[in-house]
């Protein structure tokens, strides 16, 4: 019986520190039959398990790759989530309109999918430009009337996901499929890719060594289900499973 889902993002969260993701694997491990685990990661399938490989990573219930624009759990595909991943996704119109923008050129083939589309700038932004950029893009979206979920990580990578996709859709979608209350669930990340996660209404923490992006926007919510911890790395996630209230 499954009392928590933890959904973790990997880079810079539960791998960085190999010290703290021993201590963090070896509480899981006592934990395991009562916890779901899912990675939530920008990587794709094939990086994320390489990475897993690399780093000695439990295995989880669930893969939340590409950004949350894909979920397997137990080696599966969930039809329900494929299915709202087609509604008001064009990839194709949004990439005519796209590559003519400014600066972005796409990323390299392994990070496209059918459900993701994913450029880069050719330098980082400076932290005053990184809003006004993700507003002009959204602005070129309505008028061109297409839908989809900007994402804009470390001040030059530029996600669109379809608008039921992105790591909270993936936390609300696992949450509802296993039953659980949203006090049930923590989530953890450390950059702006993991902001839809962090905002409630499940528990989050943002790891010490979070990015300055992130680090902007908890400034501007400061949501109350946001533990900022004061460890780095995994050990953030041993920090939020000893001091909220969740097990
Ligand atoms: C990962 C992905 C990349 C994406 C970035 C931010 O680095 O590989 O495609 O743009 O996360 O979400
Ligand atoms: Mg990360």
């Amino acid at each position: 019986m499954t009392d928590l889902l933890l959904v973790t993002d990997l880079d810079h969260t539960l791998v960085g520190d190999p010290l703290a993701l021993g201590e963090l694997n070896v509480k899981l491990k006592a934990l395991r039959h009562r916890v779901s685990l899912c990675y939530c990661t920008g990587r794709s399938l094939g990086s994320a398990r390489e990475l897993q490989r690399e780093q000695g990573l439990l295995d989880p219930d669930a893969w939340a790759t590409g950004v949350g624009s894909s979920l397997l759990w137990r080696g599966e595909a969930i039809p329900a989530w494929d299915r709202a991943l087609r509604q008001g996704w064009e990839r194709q119109r949004l990439q005519r309109l796209l590559s003519g923008m400014n600066g972005l050129r796409l990323q390299d083939a392994a990070e496209q999918s059918p459900y993701k589309l994913s450029y880069e700038l050719g330098e980082m932004l400076p932290p005053e430009a990184c809003a006004p950029f993700v507003e002009d893009v959204r602005r070129r979206l309505n008028e061109a009337g297409l839908t989809a979920r900007v994402v804009f990580s470390s001040a030059v990578q530029l996600d669109l996901l379809p608008p039921s996709a992105g790591k909270g859709a993936v936390a609300g979608f696992l949450q509802t499929m296993l039953g659980l209350r949203p006090d049930q669930v923590l989530c953890c990340g450390d950059s702006g890719n993991d902001s839809s996660m962090l905002g409630g209404p499940w528990w989050g923490v943002m790891v010490a060594n979070a990015r300055p992006e992130l680090i902007s926007w908890w400034e501007q919510h400061r949501p109350n289900t946001l533990l900022r911890a004061t460890r780095s790395y995994a050990g953030a996630i041993s920090e939020a499973l000893e001091t909220l209230p969740l097990l």
